[in-house]
């Protein structure tokens, strides 16, 4: 492979080599490897087409990763999520923008910002969620439990890039089983995939234990709830998948609680809920 192309030549190479492997939108994913490998904006592109660039060959590597579908945060190693720009690696799953109506969802139910709330989230990943919520309530103080050690530190990253480490602390455990502190509300976005469904390759590219949540798929959803209402949380919002609302309407059938609220999602399916215990 040459090492010295014209912008425009080399836009073009990397559109091919990525619609020859089928992936959509090829030549906007050429500019935007481009863009970020040699840290430069749009407008350096436009104006930049007749430039010469000296290519090293880990250009290429990475479009060929491209190629084989790994995702594009993956390999530029950031995401946009809720209007901010994270950390992101293989570590954890690549934020995704439904998620972003679970914040609203939060926001809808406690509308004090400036409340002395205390708040867990289980599954926390990247830490996008615990994150934003802790820029918007800005007394909050967060509990964010993962089960896995690679998404802790993509979260550590996160939010020390955010100086929040203060107020969002990090723990290693399933559910809640590493916190004993009183908490006033847990959000929730956790594996709810069933066990064994087969999905699209560049899934496999993340973390299957942030996808699958259990032979049926809602069974860490069930196992919070319990928590919940053991504990006495009284505000649980928490994003599941699109056919899950019938079996937690019915998991909740005869347990005391307040209100039931299933929120959808960008194409109107249903997504989400928000569980108040007391009234
Ligand atoms: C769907 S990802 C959500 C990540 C992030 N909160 C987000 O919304 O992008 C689910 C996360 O739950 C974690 N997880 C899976 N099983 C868990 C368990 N039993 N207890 C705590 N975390 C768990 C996974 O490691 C993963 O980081």
């Amino acid at each position: 492979m040459r090492s010295r192309y014209l912008v425009k030549e080399l836009l073009q190479k990397v559109s091919e080599i990525l619609s020859e492997a089928s992936i959509e939108r090829a030549s906007r994913e050429a500019q935007l490897l481009l863009m970020d490998f040699f840290d430069k904006d749009e407008l350096w592109l436009i104006t930049n087409q007749q430039t010469t660039l000296e290519v090293p060959q880990k250009f290429f590597k990475l479009v060929q990763r491209r190629a084989e579908h790994e995702p594009l945060e993956y390999i530029t190693n950031h995401v946009s999520f809720y209007s901010e720009e994270f950390y992101i690696d293989k570590g954890a799953l690549i934020p995704r923008p439904e998620t972003e109506l679970l914040i609203d969802e939060v926001k809808k139910y406690f509308p004090d910002q400036n409340a002395n709330i205390s708040f867990a989230e289980v599954g926390v990943g990247s830490g996008i969620i615990s994150i934003i919520l802790a820029q918007h309530y800005i007394n909050a103080t967060f509990i964010a439990v993962d089960i896995s050690n690679a998404a802790l530190e993509v979260a550590r990253k996160n939010i020390e890039k955010f100086a929040l480490s203060d107020r969002i602390e990090l723990r290693l455990g399933s559910l809640l089983e590493p916190v004993s502190e009183k908490i006033d509300y847990l959000v929730s976005n956790p594996p709810y995939i069933e066990d064994g469904l087969e999905l699209d390759t560049n899934l496999s590219y993340e973390p299957q234990n942030a996808l699958f949540g259990g032979r049926v798929g809602d069974e860490l959803i069930q196992a919070l709830l319990d928590e919940v209402l053991s504990r006495g949380i009284n505000l649980f919002t928490c994003e599941m998948g699109y056919d899950q609302k019938g079996k937690i309407q019915k998991y909740l059938e005869n347990k005391q609680y307040s209100s039931l609220e299933f929120y959808k999602d960008y194409s109107d399916f249903d997504r989400g809920f928000t569980l108040k215990v007391k009234s």
